[in-house]
């Protein structure tokens, strides 16, 4: 190897020659330890199930994200989505509880659809005729995300209700139904379809 030292080889490109040396040794170990650190990693982390070194593997880790991903969606409340299923509530209590916050300046329900709910800038709510669905839950969505373009704000004013009031606001609109006010605001029968 030494006779060969600083031997030019036979090429030049823009001028650049190079010499035939051998890689420094300390440069070939590091070299070498990276090759044979990369395999005992990919065994470790990407072949065993479970790796002899570092915590606690892909599999695991899989496993344990999955479950507090389940854990999440069994504790979020039921008013979530439209698809899950909401019971409204029928006691006097609840009622009462709902029809405050419907009459409330907090979320001013009854400013657009009246203390009697038969609709004012917003339509009539208690025939059985509905734009958005009439399911407890169906409801509750359209409470919370509200109409903004139509001027109906998020919970109606943009104060925030919890689940547990959207419920009790919706169950004391459903519990209004049939009750015939006055001079509700007008059908439109393109957009107002009956609850099936
Ligand atoms: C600023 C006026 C305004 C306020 C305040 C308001 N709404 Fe509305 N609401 C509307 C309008 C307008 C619509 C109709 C949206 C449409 O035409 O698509 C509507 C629609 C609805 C619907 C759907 C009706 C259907 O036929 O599907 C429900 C339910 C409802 N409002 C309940 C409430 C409740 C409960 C509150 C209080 C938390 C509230 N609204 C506050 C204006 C209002």
């Amino acid at each position: 190897m030494s006779d060969k030292k600083d031997e030019l080889l036979n090429h030049e490109y823009d001028g650049i020659r190079e010499f035939d040396n051998a890689l420094p040794r300390w440069w070939l170990y590091g070299f070498y330890f990276t090759i044979v650190f990369g395999i005992v990693y990919a065994i470790n982390y990407h072949g065993l199930s479970k790796p002899m070194w570092g915590q606690p593997g892909m599999v695991a880790e899989y496993t344990a994200e999955v479950e507090a991903a389940n854990r999440l969606a069994a504790n979020r409340p039921k008013a979530a989505g439209p698809s899950a299923t909401l019971v409204a509530l029928t006691d006097p209590a609840s009622l009462q509880k709902g029809q405050a916050i419907f009459e409330s300046n907090d979320n001013l329900c009854h400013s657009c659809h009246r203390k009697d709910l038969g609709g004012l800038v917003g339509p009539n709510l208690t025939d059985n005729l509905w734009i958005h669905g009439c399911t407890p839950a169906e409801m509750v969505k359209n409470v919370a995300t509200g109409f903004p373009p139509l001027g109906m704000l998020p919970y109606g004013s943009g104060k925030t209700l919890s689940d547990e009031q959207l419920l009790l606001v919706v169950s004391y609109v459903l519990s209004k139904q049939g009750t015939n006010p006055e001079n509700p605001r007008a059908v439109n029968p393109e957009r107002e379809k009956p609850c099936s």
